[in-house]
């Protein structure tokens, strides 16, 4: 039978009940075990039927992309995992974690969609969970506390992209890697550094997730303007951490204007909105569901690109020479190869202006932060 991890057209549907033929006792005992195999990962799990280690690309036929979570244990992890199962843009979809990965692995396997799921288990099996993806979303790390900044996490968060991004550079370094751990302002460049040390760098595959901020603005404009959030569209640009969230209120679409309350109160509610979830969770975490939910909305517009769809164009935290900084969040045109474009940040009002300088001040600090990190 064709290897159902491998990026070949998923298999025929199976023959209706009526024309099956009798089961084969050997093929049924062998069957029962590659579905059980999922939930006690072995370092290296079924990679013997045949599953090509070396990255692969659906071409042609039936799109179907490797997808790996790491991280897919945690708050953002679990739901992610799970809206990701739901894509059919998903071929097979790998769950990696320090910890739970085996029960969260057999949970999201239950669901009917036509994604494989594998569970990976501890550092050991790093390597096997991001051999052959083509796609790596990573909300690994610990979530900010009331109180904390994005920032305050570095300490902690820092050491884990770094790891999980050596395992991308020496496992999968064609893999586009959408990066979720905060501080992102930082993570982004660290990332950025582990691969230039492996010299797999490639900035148009390394693209930091500032989907909320735009789903946090879409839904507040949209609560002012009294319509659906789904019919507005705000471009937010900079970084992804208080000031440096900077939503452009003169470019929403629909076309709309705002009084001088309306752009403060908005500005403010949408640098916050991390914040806002911080403190309604007292104690429990930052945002997990609406964070799953943007970042499963950013991995499918990537799949979309890598499938080939034009016309994907979404705001992303990557490297850029629209500003004088190495990293900043504007607008990308999304590929197969990732961030294949870079829009500029087009006219900006003196609100926005100042708010720019403001924001470039703060990701220069962050930015260099995380070089530092990689070269001390
Ligand atoms: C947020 O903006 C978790 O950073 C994430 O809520």
């Amino acid at each position: 039978p064709p290897s159902r991890a491998n990026c070949s057209p998923p298999p025929p549907p199976p023959p209706q009940p009526t024309s099956q033929p009798a089961m084969q006792p050997d093929s049924a005992s062998h069957r029962i075990a590659r579905v059980a195999a999922h939930l006690s990962p072995s370092p290296r799990p079924q990679m013997e039927e045949g599953v090509r280690p070396a990255p692969c690309r659906a071409k042609g036929g039936a799109p179907g992309f490797k997808v790996a979570v790491l991280g897919a244990a945690g708050g953002i992890g679990q739901p992610l995992s799970l809206l990701m199962k739901l894509n059919p843009l998903v071929s097979v979809l790998h769950l990696y974690d320090v910890v739970n990965t085996p029960g969260v692995t057999a949970d999201v396997s239950h669901m009917d969609t036509t994604a494989v799921v594998r569970g990976f288990l501890g550092p050991n099996q790093l390597e096997a969970a991001l051999t052959g993806m083509d796609l790596v979303i990573i909300p690994a790390g610990l979530p900010r506390k009331p109180g904390m900044t994005r920032d305050d996490l570095f300490n902690k968060n820092a050491g884990i992209v770094r790891s999980l991004c050596e395992g991308v550079a020496k496992c999968c370094p064609n893999a586009i890697v959408n990066l979720i751990s905060n501080p992102v302002n930082s993570t982004v460049p660290i990332a950025a550094e582990v691969f230039k040390k492996a010299g797999t760098y490639d900035p148009k595959r390394l693209l930091g997730v500032t989907t909320l901020d735009v789903a946090r603005a879409n839904t507040f404009v949209a609560e002012v303007l009294g319509i659906d959030p789904k019919d507005v569209n705000v471009p937010v640009v900079g970084g992804h951490a208080g000031v440096t969230i900077l939503p452009l209120l003169s470019q929403v679409h629909p076309p709309c204007s705002f009084t001088p309350d309306e752009i403060s109160y908005l500005t403010k509610r949408i640098q916050n909105g991390g914040t806002e979830v911080v403190e309604a969770k007292a104690g429990a975490g930052s945002a997990t569901l609406s964070m799953a939910f943007a970042a499963a909305k950013f991995g499918d517009a990537c799949l979309r690109a890598m499938r080939g769809d034009a016309g994907v164009v979404e705001c992303s935290y990557v490297a850029s020479a629209v500003t004088e900084l190495p990293f900043f969040a504007t607008k990308v045109r999304l590929g197969r190869a990732g961030a294949e474009e870079v829009l500029p940040l087009g006219p900006l009002n003196d609100f926005e202006r100042a708010g720019l300088e403001m924001a470039k001040k703060e990701l220069m600090e962050s930015i260099q932060k995380g070089i530092d990190f990689m070269n001390k």
